[in-house]
């Protein structure tokens, strides 16, 4: 079985060619530097922009894959959630195609996709994916943070997430106040490296909380006020490397402390992760410490997976259609606020 997988929720034009667990191709446009002018992801600008992209990047992933469009077996795309005019972007060019191919389509949502794109670059996926199960996965960027309970394969459960702002667009928003350029959360990891975790203590909201919800707001908020009351601080290159490892740390503290919790609440001993912020030096150090001491299983999605791609939309699709074929008709809609259960 190929597939041709296209990814537009946000601000990455994507498309894969997948056969069976294998990625054949993935290409990735991203428009970061597009967005960076204005602070943040512009939706209007971001769908025009797919619609600019998309077959050129369809194009290229069926030339890297070596593969022509009528030796597709089934198209799929990101059905949501996401944001509407990008998420239709895709979505309706994709049903379209399987149209004119005469194909199974599949929309896919892409939190689940999320789960599975630390099994990617594994050989063979399948064999490590059921040594993997049951797990706790964190899925998180800069639109969502949440932790899933994965019983088996398809088969999952959303245990908490975020009450406010996700993790990274709590990296981006503090940043922001820090003076750092769009996309935040790769400079703020980058400048942090250099600096004392331990040297600001800001707030790790929710910590305690028995429950599996994070919120991020408070922590950003609580940046704002120290930046007003220390402006002198953002001039000096080695306190802000200070500053950008104590935000970096409180983020990391709460994820790390929250994805092992319900891990040992639920008596499982695997941990996986996803999600543009998974790129983050920290929590990938911090989550391999806190699983090595505890014996347990970690698998984090490798960093070029981490972000938005259609190779885990085209993974997934792949094994549903696999399982048991839930093929969509041709005038399904995007579902914006699609949740995961
Ligand atoms: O998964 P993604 O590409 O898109 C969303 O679905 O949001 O994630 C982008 C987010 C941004 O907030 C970005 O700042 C964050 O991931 N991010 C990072 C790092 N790399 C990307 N945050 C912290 N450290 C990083 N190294
Ligand atoms: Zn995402």
């Amino acid at each position: 079985m190929t597939l041709l997988a296209i990814e537009t929720s946000c601000d990455e034009t994507s498309a894969a060619v997948v056969s069976g667990s294998r990625v054949l191709s993935n290409v990735v446009s991203s428009q970061i530097r597009l967005h960076a002018e204005y602070g943040g992801v512009v939706p209007e600008l971001a769908a025009r922009e797919h619609l600019r992209n998309l077959m050129p990047v369809v194009q290229s992933a069926l030339r890297d894959a070596g593969v022509s469009a009528h030796q597709l077996d089934a198209v799929a795309a990101t059905r949501g959630p996401g944001l509407p005019l990008a998420l239709l972007v895709g979505f309706k060019a994709a049903q379209a195609l399987a149209f004119v191919l005469q194909k199974p389509f599949l929309g896919v949502n892409h939190h689940e996709a999320h789960l599975y794109s630390p099994w990617i670059a594994g050989t063979p996926p399948e064999a490590d994916f059921a040594a993997f199960v049951p797990n706790v996965s964190l899925i998180v960027s800069g639109g969502h943070t949440m932790l899933v309970h994965v019983a088996s394969e398809l088969q999952h459960r959303v245990l908490g997430g975020t009450l406010d702002d996700a993790a990274g667009e709590c990296f981006d928003k503090s940043g922001k106040l820090l003076g750092l350029p769009y996309p935040a959360g790769p400079e703020i990891d980058r400048l942090a490296a250099a600096g004392n975790p331990q040297a600001y203590d800001f707030p790790r909201p929710l910590l305690n909380d028995a429950s599996d919800d994070f919120s991020f707001s408070g922590l950003k908020t609580s940046v704002r006020y120290f930046v007003r009351d220390n402006p002198a601080l953002l001039g000096d290159t080695r306190k802000m490397c200070d500053l950008c490892a104590s935000v970096q740390a409180a983020i990391v503290e709460v994820l790390v402390t929250k994805t092992i919790r319900a891990t040992r609440r639920l008596g499982l001993r695997c941990v996986t992760a996803s999600g543009g912020v998974t790129c983050n030096e920290a929590l990938r150090r911090e989550l391999t410490r806190a699983c090595a001491a505890r014996g347990w299983q970690l698998r984090l999605a490798s960093r070029s997976l981490c972000t938005d791609n259609a190779a885990m939309i085209g993974i997934l699709a792949a094994r549903k259609l696999a399982h048991h074929p839930p093929i969509a008709p041709l005038d399904d809609d995007i579902k914006t606020a699609w949740a995961l259960d």
